[in-house]
């Protein structure tokens, strides 16, 4: 059994139980605020989806640290375990009842993620992933796609609460390859898109100004899935999420060549 079975099994249930408040809470009157800029929304149902996942942990796993969105998390330096949480991807989604959110729940060791687990409760996806342990989709394998043609590869992106303001808006890199693609989506769930990845519905995705609980989970999903990710130049993929490509890997030569044109000039 992969030493990180028993944690993948604790993030599975964790990550149903919290899809199951946000399918239930769909598309019914719940509070939400602005966090900072306008577009920067939080919902009643992120702040219960991480309560519900922190106090479970808090309980189950005392002496794991954890890092969560809504700022519940319990910071411990020395702890040999860190949980990632992202209790709702896709806020403004789920805000608009687009029905396109998740529940993404990472976990690293040294630094480096070991498990991943990723929730889509109204498909009823689950994609999960163990360090050197493949990945799969509802306990079936699944493999990135073989496309090596961007002009026959479908893309996704999307852009941080900042792009009202900030002139680096990933505005350019979406013009340029909505004309070299054959598709490109912004579909407004991160961790969703690199789940996407890694069982072929896109070739590849790429954001900046993410998070770390964007992009912990679904980055060791990728890789499992036997893709490739990386910063904008093709250098490790910093976990941070500031700047993430993920894509099948026969793709992603090209997706870099396309992120490090200088922006200046016509897409
Ligand atoms: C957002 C989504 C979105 C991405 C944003 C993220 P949130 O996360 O993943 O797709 O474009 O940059 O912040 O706020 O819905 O958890
Ligand atoms: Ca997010
Ligand atoms: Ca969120």
């Amino acid at each position: 059994m992969n030493a990180y079975a028993e944690i993948r099994e604790l993030a599975e249930r964790l990550a149903r139980e919290a899809g199951v408040l946000q399918r239930s809470r769909y598309e019914t009157h719940f509070k939400t605020r602005a966090k900072g800029a306008d577009i920067d929304l939080v919902t009643e149902v992120d702040l219960a989806c991480e309560r519900l996942i922190v106090d479970a942990l808090q309980t189950e796993r005392p002496d794991d640290a954890i890092l969560a969105e809504e700022g519940s998390g319990d910071d411990k330096p020395h702890a040999r375990l860190r949980w990632v949480i992202d209790p709702l991807d896709g806020t403004v989604n789920y805000a608009h009842g687009y029905p396109r959110f998740c529940v993404s729940i990472g976990v690293e060791q040294a630094g480096a993620a070991v498990v991943g687990v990723v929730y889509d409760p109204l498909l009823d996806e689950l994609f999960a992933a163990t360090r050197d342990g493949g990945a799969t989709r509802n306990g079936r394998s699944i493999r990135v796609s073989s496309e090596a043609q961007l002009s026959r590869a479908l893309l996704a992106t999307g852009f941080a609460y900042d792009v009202h303001e900030s002139e680096d808006d990933n505005l350019a890199n979406f013009a340029r390859f909505a004309k070299l693609a054959r598709g490109l989506r912004r579909d407004g769930s991160a961790a969703l898109d690199l789940c996407y990845v890694a069982c072929g519905r896109f070739d590849a995705f790429w954001e900046l100004k993410l998070h770390p609980w964007d992009v912990c989970a679904g980055n060791l999903i990728v890789v499992e899935a036997g893709g490739r990710t990386s910063d904008f130049r093709g250098g490790p993929a910093p976990g941070d999420g500031r700047q993430i490509v993920a894509s099948n890997g026969a793709v992603h030569d090209a997706v870099i060549e396309v992120l490090q044109r200088p922006s200046a000039g016509t897409p």
